[in-house]
């Protein structure tokens, strides 16, 4: 044996001289170094009895492995979250499922990269990243011809509706309910606590809650008409404030009339149910979207019903996010149904947005994003006094990115950031987006939304819940009342 390479390499010698014998089978070290101390054959088995005791313990490991997460749980829910890599199963506990799902998202590599991507048999369409922040892709030709034609005619059977009604009720009940005195009030409206209102706090509050988009100008004429900034500084201070009625902002609206121009959202829409027995470009678009965003079927099977929006000419839609922000009492309006807490705030949680072009506008009508791949997100700075990026009716050309509308093309984009273990994080609010206003012509388009839960512990419940479900019920499950439900769901800013 001294002729092997094996024993001219247990003979090495370490640098400081010693000899380190290289481990080998007992039996060759038996035959090999019968003179060396260690060859003696108690060494031998006590050697054997520590290589049994190790491959006993990795078979005992083996074992625990398997049966600690890789069983099946019968209950479980064909519909729990199910990632691209493993499924949920409730834990042994009961109650909690187990989070071991991670939502796949689509790598932007860099703005202007392309990828190729195939949705269809046959066909390779190209992706190009339009920004980061949010992460934001367009697709031409996501549609045909023909599926955009289909889309319109099946939402114009349907019938479109007003997107939003011209006057909100309910708001001087609760008012007067509260009882508030007119510090109070002030004190609600007054954002950055400076003792003084400022233009962009009114404009805020009248958008958000009477969906009226006063402009900067608007307001001060409101002032002059009402007498109301005496010192004329464009402030309102708590002594101006307490002169005023409390509804006298909207009084003097009502008196002077509100145009559909003035709304925050002036377009008419639709919804088309995408489940079986849909019309089948319906159903194939729902699958593309499927292949497009790698998300569990179940998810976007789950989802809302497509959107078809029609804007006249002079429509517009003022930027907004199409998902609300992430805090723990907001419940998302798509698991309401398993959730079994009361919660006063509600919202649409919708991950991805897919925006479809059914047509190709004449002029104007582009989606803006204020705010995209901006180097930082100021809330405060996009109502200046004289620039307000939120509008769209005016400043869609100061927006740091606009998609034209194209017939057929698909813009997609994640609300939510990622929580970094493969779930829905917090919502990213560069997702700012609006319909610029329509100049030539009118525009078509679609929304699908994704609808995933922040809280995996809801979205898990509401799965296994539907599931349950007969087939038929479950089908309109995710949206039982759409039309009412998911209309005034947007975060208006
Ligand atoms: C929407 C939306 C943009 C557009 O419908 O939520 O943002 O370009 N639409 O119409
Ligand atoms: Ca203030
Ligand atoms: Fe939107």
């Amino acid at each position: 044996m001294t002729g092997s390479p094996d024993a001219a390499r247990a003979e090495d010698t370490t640098p400081s001289g010693s000899s380190t014998p290289r481990p080998r089978p007992p039996c060759e070290r038996l035959s090999g170094c019968q003179k060396s101390g260690v060859c003696s054959r108690s060494y031998f088995w006590v050697v054997m009895v520590f290589f049994h005791l190790y491959i006993f313990n990795v078979i005992a490991l083996l074992f625990y492995v398997h049966y600690s997460s890789g069983q099946e749980d019968p209950n479980r829910s064909r519909d729990a979250p199910s990632g691209g890599r493993a499924d949920s199963t409730r834990s042994p506990s009961g109650g909690e499922f187990l989070r071991d799902v991670s939502l796949t998202r689509v790598d932007g590599i860099r703005v202007g990269h392309v990828q190729k991507v195939s949705l269809v048999p046959g066909k390779v369409h190209e992706m190009r990243t339009l920004s980061l922040k949010p992460l934001l892709f367009e697709i031409p030709g996501f549609l045909s011809d023909d599926e955009c034609r289909v889309v319109m005619q099946l939402a114009q059977l349907k019938g479109l509706m007003e997107s939003q009604l011209m006057v909100q009720d309910g708001q001087e009940e609760l008012a007067k309910e509260l009882n508030l005195s007119p510090e109070e009030i002030f004190n609600l409206l007054d954002i950055n606590q400076d003792g003084q209102l400022q233009l962009r706090e009114i404009l805020t509050h009248s958008r958000v809650r009477d969906g009226i988009w006063l402009t900067p100008e608007n307001l001060r004429e409101i002032y002059a008409g009402l007498k109301a900034d005496k010192n004329n500084d464009g402030l309102l201070s708590l002594k101006e404030f307490r002169l005023l009625s409390s509804d006298a902002f909207q009084h003097f609206l009502l008196q002077r009339g509100v145009k559909r121009s003035q709304l925050v959202r002036n377009s008419r829409h639709t919804w088309l149910y995408q489940g079986q027995g849909a019309h089948q470009v319906l159903q194939d678009i729902k699958e593309r979207v499927t292949r497009l965003t790698h998300l569990p079927p179940t998810l976007v099977d789950l989802s809302e019903p497509l959107q078809v929006v029609h804007y006249e000419e002079g429509g517009h839609y003022h930027a907004h996010r199409d998902s609300g922000p992430v805090y723990p009492e907001t419940a998302c309006t798509h698991t309401l149904l398993a959730a079994n807490t009361s919660t006063p705030f509600e919202t649409s949680c919708r991950y991805i947005t897919v925006l479809f072009y059914l047509n190709t506008v004449e002029g104007g009508g582009e989606t803006a994003f204020p705010v995209a791949d901006n180097r930082t997100y100021d809330e405060m700075s996009l109502i200046q006094n004289d620039v307000d990026l939120l509008d769209t009716r005016r400043n869609c050309d100061k927006s740091n990115l606009r998609v034209r509308p194209t017939k057929g093309t698909a813009v997609f984009w994640y609300n939510y950031l990622s929580d970094g273990k493969g779930w829905v994080g917090e919502q990213d609010e560069y997702s700012l987006h609006g319909g610029c206003v329509v100049t030539h012509g009118t525009k078509w388009v679609a929304n699908k939304w994704i609808n995933v839960d922040p809280d995996y512990q809801r979205q898990a419940r509401y799965q296994q819940l539907v599931s349950q479900l007969p087939q038929d019920e479950s089908d309109e499950a995710p949206a039982p009342n759409a039309d009412t439900q998911h209309s005034s769901v947007h975060q208006e800013l």
